[in-house]
């Protein structure tokens, strides 16, 4: 397998990562995860603005190096080399390598790591799965993409251990999103989604889903869902770079229709934009 790390394309087996490595110590690292289709990397632009933000938000200086155009022709080559076409490209940054210490100097060179994971399919997932309810745990820079995940990790493991596929988010009674995706529900035709905010990721999926309600005609609102009103929601469904659109059958003890038409007429759309994109 080939990877990269700080600028070069490389066999997995030759990388070393310093234990001083203030991802490792302080679980100070910022990421993206890419979708390739048919060795297409989609809504790559808005995946790496996204980082450039959170390196801005976390202090992290990205190098000089580390262009569009860099990437783009590094992530061709991990695709090429690893003969991965249909994957998910991970992609993380971390502070750099200093001895242990709260206080980081200026100018840190970061870290820098890419590798390609087969894409899984979804197919049963698509037919709906069921999720959990758990008070919002995590700091409040959400809307960072950060790799400090132990909040997600702790809540999503327990509830797969009780066969739940994702946790629901709630913060003082609102919901935020899953640990791992966007939240949209259907109430009478109208798509509602939870406002951006500090303590939601800006998904890329999330906006690419929106513009798609919008060229269906669908109405939408982004506006704060209150837990008590899952009771009048007749679709719920997650969005994610990986696991793409998911219908939840429950959330706790709130069901939905699974997939609902609402929902299914937005996956379908869904698909034929990526439709689109392999024949372009
Ligand atoms: N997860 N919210 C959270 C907390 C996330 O971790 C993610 C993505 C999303 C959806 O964002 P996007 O549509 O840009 O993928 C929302 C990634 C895929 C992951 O952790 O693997």
């Amino acid at each position: 397998m080939y990877v990269y790390l700080n600028g070069k394309v490389m066999p997995k087996n030759q990388v070393t990562l310093s234990i001083d490595d203030r991802g490792f110590t302080f679980g100070e690292g910022i990421y993206e995860v890419v979708r390739v289709y048919g060795g297409k990397k989609f809504l790559l632009h808005e995946h790496m603005e996204r980082l450039r933000r959170s390196a801005v938000e976390m202090d992290i200086t990205l190098p000089e190096y580390f262009s569009s155009s860099h990437v783009e022709e590094a992530i061709d080559s991990l695709i090429e080399k690893n003969g991965l076409e249909e994957s998910y490209l991970y992609l993380q940054v971390t502070r750099g390598v200093q001895f242990r210490s709260h206080v980081y100097p200026e100018n840190m060179e970061p870290t820098i790591v890419m590798y390609l994971i087969g894409a899984k399919d979804w197919s049963l997932e698509r037919q709906g799965v069921p999720a959990a309810i758990e008070q919002d745990i995590r700091w409040q820079r959400s809307d960072v993409k950060s790799t400090m995940l132990m909040p997600g990790t702790l809540l999503k493991s327990r509830a797969a251990r009780e066969g739940c596929f994702e946790v629901i988010l709630e913060r003082d009674g609102i919901i935020t999103e899953g640990t791992s995706n966007n939240v949209f529900c259907v109430k009478d035709n109208v798509l509602i989604t939870p406002p951006l905010s500090n303590f939601i990721l800006p998904g890329i999926t999330r906006e690419f889903v929106l513009r798609l309600a919008k060229q269906l005609g669908i109405s939408v609102d982004e506006r704060p869902i209150h837990v008590s009103e899952l009771s009048e929601m007749q679709e719920v469904f997650i969005t994610a770079t990986g696991s793409e659109i998911i219908p939840l059958s429950r959330i706790g003890e709130y069901k939905f229709d699974a997939p609902g038409k609402l929902t299914a007429k937005i996956i379908s759309a869904f698909d034929d934009a990526i439709k689109d994109l392999r024949e372009t």
